[in-house]
Formats: structure tokens, sequence, C-alpha cells
């Protein structure tokens, strides 16, 4: 005989679709009014949204009742380990970040320096190492803020709606990722893309550092606000810095550093795609050397 089984309610519907918003935002842990020490109890189980362990006492809604041919459900969230990010002081993990940095010979040598860096908490939430794409001999190296949902899941830096019009941007001045080379100052996504805090850049940015030095391009082109801030030191705005070339320093010789705004911030505000026109127009006569 079949079993009819009750589908939820719109209420439940409902509060199921908002729980999961939030877990795909980014949110993996319930909080409640108390503070928390997360990384001392990095050893024991995370309370997690999907895992969080339902009151014995009160019975299933009958509508929660999965439908048949559902999925199992989830295997239980398995506890995180945060390796030396749960007790590393950010200073510590920075200095730490400079050593590891500077082992490295070669851009390879630095992924996989990158790879095993455990003093970033953002590495373990981030799914892959989003560490670059492009031509590592390119004149150009174009730099972002921090993988987004897409770069995480693919590992390479700007594949989404920005990457789109970063690939357009320079398409329109004869350029395309083997004639440029483009990463981010922090190679994992912040977890629900919230930006990353000072203290990540502050570990991140020996990485970054040294990848510039072994790409060691003519023209580095800072994508937005954090980067051209990470760089340079500028505390400016964005709109006060696009257009602008500062001085960067490398081993053996000074690039450029062209600062312009964000793809993301022009898929918001179309407007001010001139602007960013004007200075990829800056950047191509730069590498024409008609300057
Ligand atoms: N935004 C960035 O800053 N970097 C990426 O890789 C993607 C989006």
């Amino acid at each position: 005989m079949p079993i009819c089984m009750p589908s939820p309610t719109d209420a439940q519907a409902d509060l199921i679709a908002y729980l999961d918003f939030h877990v795909e935002a980014g949110a993996d842990a319930v909080l409640d009014e108390r503070p928390h020490d997360r990384f001392g109890e990095a050893a024991a189980p995370a309370p997690s949204l999907r895992a969080a362990p339902r009151p014995e006492a009160a019975p299933r809604p009958a509508g929660l009742v999965p439908p048949p041919g559902s999925p199992p459900p989830a295997a239980p969230v398995q506890p995180r380990t945060f390796g030396r990010a749960a007790s590393a002081q950010p200073d510590e993990a920075a200095s730490d970040a400079r050593a590891r940095a500077r082992e490295a010979r070669t851009l390879d040598e630095l992924a996989r320096i990158l790879a095993d860096f455990d003093a970033c908490p953002l590495r373990f939430t981030a799914k892959n190492l989003v560490f670059a794409d492009g031509n590592p001999g390119a004149r150009v190296m174009f730099l972002g803020e921090a993988p987004g949902a897409d770069e995480d899941r693919i590992g390479k830096p700007f594949m989404g709606r920005s990457g789109q019009l970063l690939d357009k941007m320079m398409a329109a001045i004869g350029l395309d990722r083997t004639s440029a080379y483009i990463g981010n100052i922090v190679p994992w996504r912040p977890p629900g893309n919230r930006n990353p805090t000072p203290q990540e850049v502050a570990v991140c940015r020996p990485f970054v550092e040294r990848q510039i030095e072994l790409v060691d391009p003519e023209v580095i082109v800072c994508l937005g606000a954090p980067a051209t801030q990470t760089l340079t030191g500028t505390k400016d705005g964005i709109l006060r810095t696009r257009g602008r070339l500062f001085p960067y320093k490398l081993p053996t010789r000074e690039a450029k550093l062209l600062a312009t705004l964000h793809p993301a911030f022009l898929l918001r505000q179309p407007v001010q795609k001139r602007l960013a026109w004007r200075d990829f127009r800056a950047l191509r006569t730069l590498l024409d050397g008609t300057a």
C-alpha cells in the first residue's frame, strides 16, 4: 500500500530555506548570548547548523519527515581542527608567514608552502587555495582582494561575474589570461564573502609580496581599495587613488603600481566604468611604452 508522506508546511519550508540561506552564506556555528572560546573548543565537535542536535524531548514534527526517495540525512559534521591558526598570535603568524614566504624560490614552491601554511584561519573554511591564474611570465599582474564562491569552488581567481567583466576589460586593451597574471591579496575565500580582517590580510601579505617578486611584473594593477591599500600603505579610498601610479620596489627594479576600480564595484555601479576605462587605457599606454 503506498504511503503518503506529508510535505513540509509553508512555515516549515520557510524555516528550512532560512537555515539553508545562512549555511550557504557561510554561517557554520550556532551562537548564543554568552561568549565562547571557539579556538579552545577546536578539538571538540563544533556545533553546526547542519548538525545541531535536536532536543530529545521534542517529537519531530510530522511535516519534517523526509519524502520517499530523499537523500539520506547528511553525515554529522566532523570536528574541524584549526592547526596553528587556533593558537598563533597574529604577529607570530605574520612573522612565520614572512619566513615561510622567503623560502620559496619559485611560484610552485610558494603555492606548496601556502597550501601547507596553517596559521591563517581562512584556509579551514575555504574549499580550495586560490593561488593564481594566467601567465607567470606576463608583464602585467592584476591583484584582487579575495576569492568568492566560484573561485573557491574552482581554485582559480576571478572565475565568477567579476572575472567575466575583468576578462572583457582586459580584452578591450588586448590582454587575456595568456598575457596577464592574476592573483589576490588573500588566497582563501572568507566565509560568506565577508571582507578579510586586517589580521588575515597581514598574515597573507608576505605571500602575495613574494608572489609579486617571483612574477617580477613591470606593472601591478590593484583592483579596488583593499589591494591598493595593502600594497601601497595608503589609507585613501579607491575613488581617490584610482588612476594613480605608485612606485613598487622589487628586488631588481622598480615596478609601477596602478590603482583602479574592482570589477565587482563596476557591476554594482556601471556608470563608473568610464573611470576604469580611463585607467585601462593608461595601462595600455604604459605597456606600449608610450607614456
Ligand atoms: N573578487 C576578487 O577580489 N577576487 C577574485 O578572485 C574574485 C572576485
